[in-house]
């Protein structure tokens, strides 16, 4: 090609970046659906299921018996208010108001939701949580109620990595796409559950919640992230919108998913601005939504940690004597509230600056910052949570170590080190992808 003359360039330049706008607008994500259904296996959910859990026994709640969390991602209330799925479900349902993440990014939201602190994380990096730190599951395990998360597009059971492509369901032609990121998987991050050989296995796949619904052995609390493109990150609110019609939509009127006493929160893990307060749009379906409050709204102000206080209360767990027991931001989700007898507190409406603002950006000490960094602290165990059970202490938890007796946070980024918890990003390499071993397998 001979060199260009000025003018031969600028129309260069010009015909490549429309061409880049056109090239970007032709790529544009457009939903396509990973299965023939949610309860039918898939390759494109990546990992053939080669297990199902046996989980058959029922621990009655005192309003209802299971609970799923579905998590979107990053959109403003307003965004999803006046979304056509969206409003049509909260006719379903209860619409929450006054609901809100806990801080941003992503991570620090999912770790605080099982956990019930977020412990100064402020990034999306690779953490790992020492085991003596407890979750909803040492809550949940202590009164024998059965539990699991569901991930879609998780690489197998229990993958360990920072993130995982699989190959481009919706346009074969592109390269792998990285629809799994661990920053959205909460219980991988806690050594209390990712290193047990028997919780493990309770990290699962979507092709395991197809064997799990099918066999009737789906547990009692449940956490689902759909991929990065189906809950919105990567995408628009209309795609996961599009998402919600081909997977929750029928799973609503599945009484094998939705049975009488299940109650379903959908919400997202932040909004998108960071500089406003992180409200983000939450509704709770289900059948143990009672008929006389759906299409209604609850202006409470509820954040991430109501639902661990929620299912403590629901079901009298003990607490993680953390967040979830901070009575400000742990409000019970009003209709279990008062059948459970808790009592919420009332907090000023957003706008007034007593109102916490729940958008703090790196401004916390704690474990999992490497420029305040802190030990661990051990959990307030004089705190009263909503299930009136007591602190859950795991061992090899220094019970003396509380928030007041900690050292002064480190910087260790001035010292050229990083917090202790912090892994360099790895992924492996998928070769442990499980078959197709079944006659249920599309
Ligand atoms: C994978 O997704 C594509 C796009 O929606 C679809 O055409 C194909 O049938 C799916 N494969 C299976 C096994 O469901
Ligand atoms: C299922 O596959 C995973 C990942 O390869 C493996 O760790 C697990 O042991 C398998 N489970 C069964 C029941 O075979
Ligand atoms: C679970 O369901 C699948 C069909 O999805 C079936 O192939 C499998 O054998 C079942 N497993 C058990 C343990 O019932
Ligand atoms: C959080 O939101 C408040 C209110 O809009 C704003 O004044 C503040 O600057 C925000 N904080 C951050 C860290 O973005
Ligand atoms: C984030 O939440 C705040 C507070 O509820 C809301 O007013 C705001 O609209 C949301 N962010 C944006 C950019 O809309
Ligand atoms: C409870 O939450 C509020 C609002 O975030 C916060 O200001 C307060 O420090 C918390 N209390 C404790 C003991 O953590
Ligand atoms: C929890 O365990 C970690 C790792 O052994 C340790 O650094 C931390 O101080 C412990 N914290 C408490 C409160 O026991
Ligand atoms: C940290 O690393 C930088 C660049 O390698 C070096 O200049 C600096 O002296 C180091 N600081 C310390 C405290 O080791």
């Amino acid at each position: 090609m001979p060199p260009a003359t000025p003018l031969l360039a600028l129309s260069l330049a010009l015909s490549l970046s429309s061409s880049i706008h056109l090239a970007y607008a032709a790529t544009a994500q457009v939903f396509a659906p990973p299965s023939r259904g949610p309860l039918v296996q898939s390759a494109n959910y990546t990992s053939f299921s080669n297990n199902t859990l046996r989980d058959t026994r029922v621990v009655k709640g005192r309003v209802f018996d299971r609970v799923i969390q579905v998590w979107l991602e990053n959109t403003d209330f307003e965004t999803a208010a006046s979304t056509p799925i969206f409003e049509s479900l909260a006719e379903q349902g209860v619409l929450l108001t006054n609901y809100n993440s806990v801080t941003h990014p992503s991570e620090p939201n999912y770790i605080a939701a099982v956990g019930g602190d977020f412990f100064g994380a402020h990034d999306d990096n690779m953490y790992h949580i020492p085991s003596n730190i407890s979750t909803i599951v040492d809550l949940l395990e202590d009164k024998d109620i059965s539990w699991a998360t569901y991930q879609e597009n998780m690489a197998e059971d229990a993958y360990y990595g920072f993130n995982y492509a699989a190959p481009n369901y919706a346009s074969p032609t592109s390269p792998a796409y990285p629809y799994y990121v661990r920053k959205h998987n909460p219980l991988v991050i806690f050594d209390a559950i990712s290193q047990d050989k028997e919780r493990r296995g309770r990290i699962r796949t979507f092709n395991d919640f197809a064997n799990d619904v099918v066999n009737g052995t789906l547990p009692q609390w449940i956490f689902v992230t759909p991929n990065m493109v189906n809950d919105a990150h990567d995408t628009t609110i209309d795609f996961a919108a599009s998402f919600l019609e081909y997977w929750l939509l029928p799973l609503l009127t599945d009484p094998r998913v939705n049975s009488p006493r299940t109650l379903v929160l959908l919400t997202f893990d932040e909004n998108e601005t960071f500089g406003k307060q992180n409200r983000v749009w939450s509704v709770l379906l289900g059948q143990a939504v009672p008929l006389k409050l759906r299409g209604t709204t609850d202006d409470t102000l509820y954040t991430h940690y109501s639902t661990l206080s929620t299912v403590q209360a629901n079901w009298g767990l003990k607490s993680l004597g953390r967040q979830d027991t901070n009575a400000t931001v742990s409000n019970v989700f009003s209709f279990v509230a008062e059948k459970t007898g808790y009592k919420n507190v009332e907090v000023p409406s957003p706008g007034i600056p007593r109102v916490p603002q729940f958008n703090l950006t790196g401004v916390v000490p704690g474990a999992l910052t490497s420029a305040q960094f802190t030990p661990f602290s051990a959990p307030n165990l004089k705190a009263k949570g909503a299930g009136h059970g007591g602190v859950l202490i795991r061992p090899g938890l220094n019970e003396k170590l509380t928030v007041d007796k900690l050292p002064k946070p480190v910087n260790m980024l001035a010292l050229n080190k990083t917090t202790p918890w912090q892994m360099s990003p790895r992924t492996t390499s998928g070769k442990n992808i499980i078959p197709c071993a079944d006659a249920n397998c599309a």
